[in-house]
């Protein structure tokens, strides 16, 4: 990705990708239509995936105003067959991916399925991700392309309020991962501690897949972008701090300074090669150790390909 001289430097740093296919998920959420404006604004033809195709074009369009390039493939992200046709109609129209930022994510205050029997964070914050980037393996091989995962740092600490007291990573137990349905079981749940488990499992297996098509000049990382004032956010805010929900939004990141992590990490050339990572926004940051054991990586690679490729 050559300098562009002529470009304004945005969260891109000025960065030229025309020619380029950048795919974003989550494409009408409050990161997402940055990460598609700006990626469209440095010259990259985006496939902004969304579960509301009109409506996201219609924001998009407001946003970008005349900023060219950019394609709504509709897909719900939460079914196995969503993304199998998402990856579909993505590949069929672009044989090399560039760019694949795997940003659509979701917070549930309750416990649900989806209709293929997974519980709601694992299908959206976890098999999402891991979906796409392995039915587009072979687009983003032909491009040498990189992946960024939008994790969440919940995964080092599921306190929602962390006044007092110490760090409690996420948890996960080997033996859930017999079998996707198994993961985030009734017994036991707590919300925000199966988002927490969900982006674990993006990030465990974001090693372990960068870790397979390093070879092929593919690039795996996963960030958290800061606390930012998007929708998810109402989900996120404990009931208790609700009333003083506006000041709290006024505290956060803007949705353009939260989406300048994953930017960073899409279209850096500094970064280029940069793989199996995991940021705290700019900063390389240390993932629980589960996260690492090979054994883990393995069984979560099986089970997620089995269930994408049977
Ligand atoms: N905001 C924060 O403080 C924060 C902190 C850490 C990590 N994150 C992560 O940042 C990412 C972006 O979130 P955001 O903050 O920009 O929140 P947001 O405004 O709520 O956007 C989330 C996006 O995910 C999409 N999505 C949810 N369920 C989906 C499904 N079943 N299929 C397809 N798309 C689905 C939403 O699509 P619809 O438009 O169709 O609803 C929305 O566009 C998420 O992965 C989130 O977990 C955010």
């Amino acid at each position: 990705m050559n300098a562009g001289g002529s470009r304004a430097a945005g969260p891109v740093g000025g960065a030229d990708l025309t020619g380029r296919v950048a795919v974003v998920t989550g494409a009408g959420g409050g990161m997402g239509r940055v990460l598609v404006g700006e990626l469209a604004r440095a010259g990259a033809h985006v496939v902004a995936v969304a579960r509301d195709a009109l409506r996201t074009e219609g924001l998009l369009r407001e946003a970008m105003g005349d900023h060219g390039g950019f394609e709504v493939v509709q897909a719900d992200l939460s079914l196995r067959r969503g993304v199998i046709d998402a990856a579909a109609a993505i590949s069929r129209r672009h044989p090399r991916v560039h760019v694949l930022v795997n940003n659509a994510g979701a917070h549930f205050p309750e416990r649900r399925l989806t209709p293929d029997g997974v519980e709601m964070h694992v299908a959206v914050d976890y098999l999402a991700a891991f979906g796409l980037t392995h039915l587009l393996r072979e687009s983003l091989v032909a491009a040498g392309g990189r992946v960024v995962h939008v994790a969440s740092d919940s995964l080092n600490d599921t306190r929602q309020v962390r006044l007092v007291g110490r760090a409690r990573p996420a948890g996960l137990d080997p033996a859930h991962l017999e079998d996707l349905t198994r993961l985030n079981p009734a017994g036991g749940f707590v919300a925000f501690e199966a988002y927490a488990r969900a982006k674990l499992l993006t990030v465990t297996s974001g090693y372990d897949v960068a870790r397979l098509l390093r070879p092929h000049g593919v690039t795996i990382n996963s960030v958290h972008p800061g606390i930012v004032a998007t929708g998810i956010v109402d989900d996120l805010v404990p009931a208790a701090l609700r009333p003083v929900g506006g000041l709290i939004r006024r505290a956060m990141r803007t949705p353009r300074d939260g989406a300048s992590a994953a930017l960073r990490l899409a279209t850096d050339p500094a970064l280029a090669g940069v793989t199996g990572r995991y940021y705290r926004r700019e900063r390389e940051a240390t993932t629980p150790a589960v996260s690492h054991d090979a054994a883990v990586q393995q069984r979560l690679h099986d089970v997620s390909s089995r269930w994408f490729d049977r």
